[in-house]
């Protein structure tokens, strides 16, 4: 048995947190990019779903070297998308409707655009303004090499040579994304200023969280040493991180109930804790459960392992299936391989989408169920899939440009949405829009418009308004998440999910066979109870349950069911 002793006491501790991708959500004037005025025509529609807050991909100024991710300015918003005012009002208007916003602050690098390097790619080396990057001579003879050995994450080397007006080649920076991505250096003070100073430039406007950006990689060892795979990383989870983190919160704490929330992606759970300590960051994103397979054995032990390491910290635990640098899982559950690295995005495996799908409805479900903030990505909540065909001329993702395009890269995951109509660009841009949606949007998407599924009963889209509305009124916010070993004195077959949030039980039945439910009222399912009747052999071979088991049938293989408990199983 697992229990979580937290309990929650503000907002984001037991949220559900949409994540909206700005240029893929809606598109109000036909530039084919999405912009602050869609999401605003569009905040009923989050209302209805039911959310408590939006966390908005980078809305700032930049030249989309990685799609926003290169921040030229921290101060303001994309003319694209809008401008401050735009966003002053999509913040107010949200809290109306009671959605909080929670914007992405992106600290480890910005945008070669950003005014900061324009002026240090201007200064000579060793000036004040290139202290506040990585610049640093190039090894050999004559500087040709890489001042070490560092690799890209989006592959090639971390660094890119400069070269003066005249063509003269000069110092190299660093740069552990894209080259228009320059590292900003954390070891000096103006930068760690600046950002606190950015951070109060949007709580004064009413934001009420931050995604910090690769909140694991700001500080680097000012040795630059080349990387040694027998040393701790010289610039991933170093301890010195913290001393930025223990900072703003201390601004974030100048507020009421604001929120950080770290995307850390670390395989030690001892040092993900590290970032949840009551001075640092409230929150992180739990990668290991959206990368874990569709398998029982592994989902519980990556449930127990959050638990056991949040409530040592005294955090509240985060889960998430999606977001737009993964591969969405209605198409990783559809595959053989179900798991997800960031570093194998593998697009060569066959997907069956009817399963994929049939699994993120009782997924989905699952999540919902566990204790602590949800966070759900545009488009699941439709059943998009990853869009694995886009043809090479219209993708973005520095990382397939990068890697030649052995690594397909993030761009299947952020397609605009279709919210009406039977052709491309369904509804995402307006009527007679200049132009196509910025990629494009698969033909089969007809049948999961937001038009198509909002009068369907057994679409995604019903089954997430549901399960959100539902989640609020039946799981007690501060109930703590205990196993069921056994109901009607029957035990829980290994391959099945069970447990109960105050009276309320979730059963997710990871089984090739249907299963048993426990005694109760059936709220909701992911998938319809087969008819199969009570007499059925449980999984495991004892006996047959007896007739306390729920009326209306068992539990099929891939499914999720929420039964509000008669009495105690
Ligand atoms: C984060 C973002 C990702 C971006 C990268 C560099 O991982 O989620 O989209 O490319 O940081 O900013």
């Amino acid at each position: 048995m697992t229990e979580s002793n937290w309990r929650p006491r503000v907002w984001w501790q037991s949220a559900a947190i949409y994540e909206l991708y700005v240029q893929s959500f809606a598109d109000s004037d036909g530039d084919g990019i999405g912009d602050l005025a869609g999401v605003r025509a569009r905040l009923p529609y989050l209302a209805e779903l039911g959310v408590d807050a939006i966390w908005y991909s980078p809305w700032y100024p930049s030249p989309r070297s990685d799609a926003g991710y290169d921040v030229a300015d921290y101060r303001s918003i994309d003319p694209a998308f809008g401008t401050l005012a735009d966003a002053d009002a999509l913040i107010a208007e949200g809290h109306q409707h009671g959605i909080r916003t929670i914007i992405d602050v992106v600290p480890n690098h910005c945008s070669d655009q950003h005014p900061w390097f324009a002026a240090a790619l201007a200064a000579p080396p060793g000036s004040a303004e290139r202290a506040r990057f990585w610049f640093r001579p190039g090894r050999g003879e004559h500087g040709d090499r890489p001042p070490n050995d560092w690799q890209s994450i989006f592959g090639g080397p971390a660094w890119t040579r400069t070269s003066a007006a005249d063509g003269t080649p000069g110092e190299w920076y660093l740069h552990l994304f894209a080259p228009e991505q320059p590292d900003f250096n954390w070891g000096n003070p103006e930068v760690r200023a600046e950002f606190e100073d950015i951070l109060r430039f949007w709580f004064d406007r009413g934001v009420d969280g931050i995604r910090i950006d690769s909140a694991a990689l700001l500080t680097k060892d000012p040795a630059l040493p080349d990387s040694d795979p027998s040393d701790p990383s010289p610039y991933t989870d170093r301890d010195d991180v913290h001393d930025i983190y223990r900072a703003w919160r201390a601004v974030a704490d100048e507020y009421p109930a604001r929120v950080l929330i770290g995307e850390i992606w670390l395989p030690d759970a001892t040092r993900f804790a590290r970032y949840l300590r009551p001075d640092e960051l409230h929150t992180v994103f739990n990668f290991p459960y959206l990368c874990a397979p569709w398998d029982a054995a592994g989902l519980r032990q990556v449930i127990d392992g959050t638990l056991s390491f949040h409530a040592a910290v005294g955090a509240p635990a985060t889960w998430v299936l999606s977001n737009h640098d993964v591969d969405r899982h209605v198409s990783r559950y559809g595959r053989a391989d179900t798991s997800f690295a960031l570093d194998r995005r593998d697009h060569s495996q066959p997907v069956d989408l009817a399963l994929g799908t049939r699994r993120a409805r009782a997924a989905a479900l699952l999540t919902m169920a566990l204790p602590g903030s949800a966070y759900l990505y545009q488009g699941e909540e439709l059943g998009l899939g990853e869009v694995e065909d886009l043809p090479a001329a219209r993708r973005q993702d520095p990382i397939w440009h990068r890697t030649n395009g052995a690594d397909p890269g993030r761009d299947g995951s952020r397609v605009p949405l279709p919210w009406s109509g039977t052709e491309p660009p369904f509804g995402f841009s307006p009527p007679g829009a200049r132009k196509e949606p910025w990629l494009p949007q698969p033909p089969a998407w007809r049948a999961l418009t937001v038009q198509a599924e909002a009068a369907d009963p057994d679409s995604m889209l019903t089954l997430y308004r549901r399960a959100l509305h539902l989640r609020r009124t039946e799981f007690p916010p501060g109930a703590p998440m205990t196993w069921l070993s056994s109901f009607s004195g029957v035990p829980v077959p290994a391959a099945v999910l069970a447990f109960t949030r105050g009276q309320l039980a979730c059963i997710t039945n990871l089984s090739p066979s249907p299963v048993e439910l426990p005694a109760g009222d059936l709220i909701l399912t992911s998938t319809p109870l087969t008819s199969t009747p009570l007499t059925s052999t449980p999984l495991d071979g004892t006996s047959p349950l007896d007739g306390t088991a729920l009326a209306g049938g068992l539990l099929p293989s891939d499914a999720t069911a929420w039964i509000r408990l008669a009495a105690t199983p």
